[in-house]
């Protein structure tokens, strides 16, 4: 596997500033993670942990220090560039689904694709749902709207919806906070599943159990990373 740097921040600070107080959300975070490593982001309520997700979605913009999204800088990037490579090379998975609720599984897996400018492309992409879909055991439901499905099934079709543009990079914010321990279980298997194919995973979460299915688990606090290390092994002895 090429183990390129998928994505790299350099000594990066994020400060909201509000009018009378400044808050130091993140202080000179620097990582690497390689082009299909697995990574869980663990720490407590309130430590940065989807500030830094946004700032590697490209949702927000750091404060200062550098960050490279496969190779290429962020920083200085115009909104309409940012926009591109956030529907290119990103998938987003998160904890409230933030599906359509009264459109069909369909139309919310295919939303994405209405920005690809290629109307080849798009077509080829659009024609890869079903099995998509089937891949992800719900292609049953592909004509449902997403109101009448179960947690789980919403949790697949925001799967679906993340992978649907064949993005390299996979970032989840809890995806598993809403759903009960086994619809967990199922989800994280998928998603490792879908590294295991190649795309680079971040995944937020509270849950040991979620980060021992990855290789790495990042822990902040106080908006600082304060541990870096192999996640434990599954294997139970
Ligand atoms: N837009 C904002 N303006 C001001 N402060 C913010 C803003 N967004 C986040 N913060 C602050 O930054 C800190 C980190 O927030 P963040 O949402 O990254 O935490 P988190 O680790 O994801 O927590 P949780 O586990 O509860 O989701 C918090 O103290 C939060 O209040
Ligand atoms: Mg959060």
């Amino acid at each position: 596997m090429n183990r390129t740097h998928m994505l790299e921040l350099n000594n990066l600070n994020k400060i909201f500033k509000t009018r009378k107080h400044e808050f130091h959300a993140l202080s000179d975070v620097s990582l690497t993670i390689a082009r299909g490593e697995m990574v869980a982001v663990m720490g407590t309520s309130g430590s940065g942990k989807t500030t830094l997700l946004n700032i590697l979605g490209c949702i927000d913009h750091a404060s200062s220090g550098s960050y490279l999204l496969n190779q290429n800088p962020v920083e200085g990037q115009s909104l309409r560039t940012l926009a591109g490579i956030r529907n290119r090379d990103l998938g987003f998975v998160m904890q409230d689904f933030a599906l359509v609720d009264h459109y069909s599984v369909q139309k919310n897996v295919l939303l994405p694709l209405e920005y690809l400018k290629d109307r080849k492309l798009r077509k080829e992409r659009a024609a890869k749902l079903p099995a998509l879909l089937e891949k992800l055991h719900i292609g049953q439901k592909q004509r449902e709207k997403v109101m009448n499905l179960s947690g789980g099934q919403k949790q697949r079709v925001a799967i679906a919806r993340a992978l649907i543009n064949e993005p390299e990079v996979i970032l989840a914010d809890e995806p598993t906070g809403a759903l009960d321990q086994k619809t967990s279980q199922e989800i994280i298997e998928l998603m490792r599943s879908i590294n295991e194919e190649g795309k680079t995973v971040v995944i937020v979460t509270h849950d040991p159990n979620i980060a021992a299915y990855c290789d790495r688990i990042v822990r902040i606090e106080d908006g600082r990373i304060v541990e870096d290390s192999a996640a434990p092994s599954l294997v139970q002895v």
